[in-house]
């Protein structure tokens, strides 16, 4: 039995995964399951990096988002101008949470204490009967609400409690570039679900980016997205990238019911990608639809997972019977992992049995999320974090998979089977 709580941010706790893939281990079961992790991790991991708060299209212009980051609360924006940008949810007079949920406001941000008034920019806008008796000293130029970064990238929305945390395109890396064809700022929200589950955050997360228990959790999405049609997908960044190429659906035709967009290259036109942005967000990137699962942490073993369904611009027939059979398929495809993650939380939490082998033909993106993990748990600051670099592209296939982005095998693409 594994019965210490390690010191999470000592270097020595993580020598199992600092260590050589093929040497390495999993995660102490504590890390899992303990409150002193998970109050570390909410305030090393969710207060600095970025992290994901939503789809870029939840932040509208007369919308306030009410966001946590570990246990900040912030609110998040949209201007007259487009300009998306975050706050500190704490008014500058008395220091009042401004807002407890998402709601609708007409321009102003208004505390409900004693009313002060904030523009979307955060500018002091009012500040009822204040001036009655004035001050010399008030200066409302200097009563702005405290920002706090936001940025969009593609269909997603993220935040950053800390000024030091390298920018958010650093973050990801060569993803900006390397998913620029599939144009996913211009993919809009189809459907929306929130889940409660009973596994850490990071078994969700770690689950997602190994395709190892396909064939016994997933029969069914086994025949669509093969093993053998899995390969690597990984440049620089703080994500783990995998893809599955071509799309299968030799049985089954869920995922490819709705049309693809249509100005996909060769590549993407018959792919799945799959990424795991570091820490919270998984994306499933297929020809004509996007699947997200955002993970927000409640405690040790509960997690808030919100799943929304994303439509290419060109899909104007995208009805809820058009879309039913993929929702369908993600919904029975996401139950067979939360009934996977939720067993495995139970079995560390009851056992705690020592960390086991990672499995290096497999599980390398795990290995790489748990050192981003570790970077962050024992780095005083981000700002000099070594984000993780990508594949050789001319490296041939090894035995950790196969080639680095590979090229599609030969596809009639002006058939609607293409991707079938
Ligand atoms: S605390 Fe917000 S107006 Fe007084
Ligand atoms: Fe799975």
């Amino acid at each position: 039995m594994t019965n210490t709580t390690p010191d999470w941010t000592d270097p020595d706790t993580w020598a199992g995964t600092r260590a050589p893939l093929t040497s390495s281990t999993g995660l102490h079961p504590g890390a899992y399951t303990s409150e002193s992790m998970f109050e570390a991790e909410q305030a090393r991991v969710f207060e600095r990096a970025w992290v994901c708060v939503g789809i870029a299209d939840e932040a509208t212009t007369g919308r306030l988002l009410v966001r946590d980051l570990g246990s900040r609360s912030i609110v998040i924006t949209r201007d007259t101008d487009g300009v998306v940008r975050g706050f500190l949810n704490s008014c500058r007079h008395r220091g009042t949470e401004l807002a407890e949920t998402d709601c609708d406001i007409a321009g102003t941000i208004r505390c409900p204490y004693h009313r002060w008034g904030y523009r979307l920019d955060g500018s002091l806008m009012s500040h009822p009967f204040f001036d009655e008796v004035p001050r010399d000293d008030f200066d409302a130029d200097r009563l702005g609400l405290v920002p706090v970064r936001v940025e969009t990238w593609g269909v997603l929305l993220f935040a950053c409690a800390d000024d030091d945390t390298p920018p958010l395109l650093e973050w990801l890396g060569d993803l900006d570039e390397r998913m620029a064809g599939y144009r996913l700022d211009e993919w809009t929200s189809h459907t929306s679900t929130e889940l409660e589950i009973d596994a850490n955050w990071k078994l969700i997360s770690e689950n997602f980016q190994e395709y190892y228990h396909l064939t016994w959790v997933h029969p069914e999405l086994a025949k669509v997205s093969r093993v053998a049609d899995h390969y690597r997908y990984q440049g620089d960044g703080a994500y783990c990238g995998q893809t599955t190429t071509p799309v299968s659906g030799d049985e089954r035709d869920d995922w490819l019911a709705m049309p693809p967009a249509g100005w996909l290259d060769e590549s993407d036109a018959v792919s799945g990608r799959f990424v795991a942005i570091f820490p919270n967000v998984l994306l499933s990137v297929l020809p004509n639809h996007v699947w997200v699962m955002r993970l927000d942490p409640l405690a040790p073993g509960r997690t808030k997972e919100t799943c929304t369904l994303l439509v290419p611009p060109d899909n104007p027939d995208a009805t809820a019977e058009a879309v039913a059979p993929t929702l369908d398929f993600w919904i029975d495809v996401n139950n067979e992992d939360i009934d996977i993650v939720q067993r495995s939380q139970r079995g560390l939490t009851r056992g705690a049995v020592p960390a086991g082998p990672l499995a290096p033909r497999f599980e390398e993106p795990l290995h790489r999320f748990q050192n981003l993990l570790a970077d962050c748990l024992t780095l005083d600051s981000l700002a000099g974090i070594e984000l993780p670099g990508g594949d050789d592209p001319t490296a041939p296939a090894d035995r950790l998979g196969t080639g680095p982005n590979p090229t599609p095998p030969t596809i009639d693409l002006t058939s609607q089977d293409a991707i079938a």
